[in-house]
């Protein structure tokens, strides 16, 4: 995929020596993250937003008399998510605290405005994807799941069942996948043998020239496939507990009777750090996920929650960092600013860092490295 971002890197920084200030051109949080929007909408309504090309996320916000604006797809997202994570935990109260808060503080007052604009950027992606639907464009993405079965019946589902479904698809789809793929590459950096590790295995696999690595020579890499789950452990994107009712009458949770209408909930940081289930918790070892140790702690890896609630979209979010990280990895090299860097992390309904700036620069390849030894063959002979 043409990005925009990678016409940034600079020359190679000589061992030993730290990135200056502006040679730290690419700002990687934000690029992943206008990736991973684009991903979610090419997957969901084949729709080609052009965050990539243009280098910002500006997108257009439909309101329900038909009047468009122009506004910014994190912004909106973030403001909504920060908002509603801090006052969505007394549920009945929701609702109530909602209108309070958009009378007396203006910070709310901001959030509620963003919110509306987040709706209404859902609504014209849905009601855009509509149109082609209905001129006959024959596309293979969720949407035309949701309007027929694979015989072409219509679910006649209600449409503001499918505008919720596609709402849901781009806070879901795009902010996790976005972190995940930040913080895969933040652990690579943070740990080199891991990093050369996985060089080595791509380098084993792909050709010099496969600037964006092909899917089917990638997929089954085992140490590939290890990495995200060891990131995905140390930081889950989805990180406080998500929480769940208890039947009226009550249930048994690990031997404790719980009463009824209780809310309940399990953190998946706080599993994934449990020292009696992940020895050495703090360590970044993407080998604890290989063969029969990796076989058995697979229960127990919760970053995709489980069960009937569990994340739908979790194989797209794998092929999504497999493609991504596989590419960059076997083509290019980067640097964080200076060893030891951590990014400021917040908490809302994400665990969510701040920015990453990075130094990057093309890898030397074999042919160029021979190349570059026939110069200075000739250049001594
Ligand atoms: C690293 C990436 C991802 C993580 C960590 C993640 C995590 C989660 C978690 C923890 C839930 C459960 C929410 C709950 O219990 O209420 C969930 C639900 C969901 N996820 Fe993901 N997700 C990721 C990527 C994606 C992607 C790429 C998509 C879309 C293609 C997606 C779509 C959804 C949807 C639609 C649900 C709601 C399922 C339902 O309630 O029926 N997610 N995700």
């Amino acid at each position: 995929m043409y990005c925009k971002g990678f016409y940034r890197a600079s020359s190679p920084l000589p061992r030993g020596q730290l990135p200056e200030k502006e040679e730290l051109t690419i700002g990687y949080r934000n690029w992943t993250n206008l990736f991973t929007i684009s991903a979610i909408a090419n997957i969901g309504f084949s729709e080609d937003l052009k965050f990539l090309d243009q280098g910002n996320d500006t997108v257009v916000s439909e309101s329900m008399d038909g009047s468009l604006k122009k506004v910014y797809f994190r912004e909106c997202l973030f403001a909504t998510a920060w908002a509603q994570s801090n006052l969505i935990w007394s549920y009945d109260w929701y609702k109530t605290f909602v209108r309070i808060s958009n009378i007396v503080f203006s910070t709310y007052r901001r959030c509620w405005r963003l919110n509306k604009d987040r709706d209404g950027i859902v609504y014209n992606r849905a009601t855009t994807r509509l149109q082609r639907y209905r001129a006959g464009e024959k596309l293979g993405d969720f949407f035309t799941a949701m309007m027929q079965d694979k015989s072409g019946a219509p679910h006649d589902l209600e449409w503001g069942e499918i505008v919720a479904e596609i709402s849901i698809m781009m806070n879901a789809g795009s902010d996790t996948t976005g972190l995940a793929i930040n913080n895969a590459l933040f652990q690579l950096l943070k740990i080199p043998h891991c990093l050369e590790k996985l060089r080595s295995e791509l380098d084993a696999a792909l050709d010099e020239d496969d600037i964006v690595a092909p899917y089917d020579k990638v997929k089954h890499l085992p140490y590939l496939r290890a990495r995200p789950d060891e990131s995905l452990r140390i930081l889950p994107p989805v990180s406080f507990g998500l929480a769940c009712r208890t039947r009226p009458e009550g249930t048994n949770i690990l031997g404790d009777f719980i009463v009824g209408d209780t809310s309940v909930s399990m953190s998946a940081y706080v599993v994934h750090h449990d020292e009696s289930i992940f020895t050495d918790h703090e360590a970044y070892r993407p080998e604890r996920w290989l063969g029969d140790e990796g076989k058995a702690l697979q229960p127990l890896f919760v970053a995709f929650s489980t069960g009937a609630r569990g994340c739908i979209g979790w194989d797209s979010s794998y092929l999504e960092q497999t493609m991504l990280i596989a590419s960059l990895v076997h083509r290019y090299e980067f640097a964080l600013p200076f060893p030891g860097w951590e990014p400021e992390r917040r908490e809302n309904m994400t665990l969510s860092p701040g920015p990453m700036p990075l130094k990057i620069w093309r890898r030397t390849t074999t042919s160029e490295s021979r190349a570059l030894d026939t110069v200075q063959e000739e250049a001594f002979a």
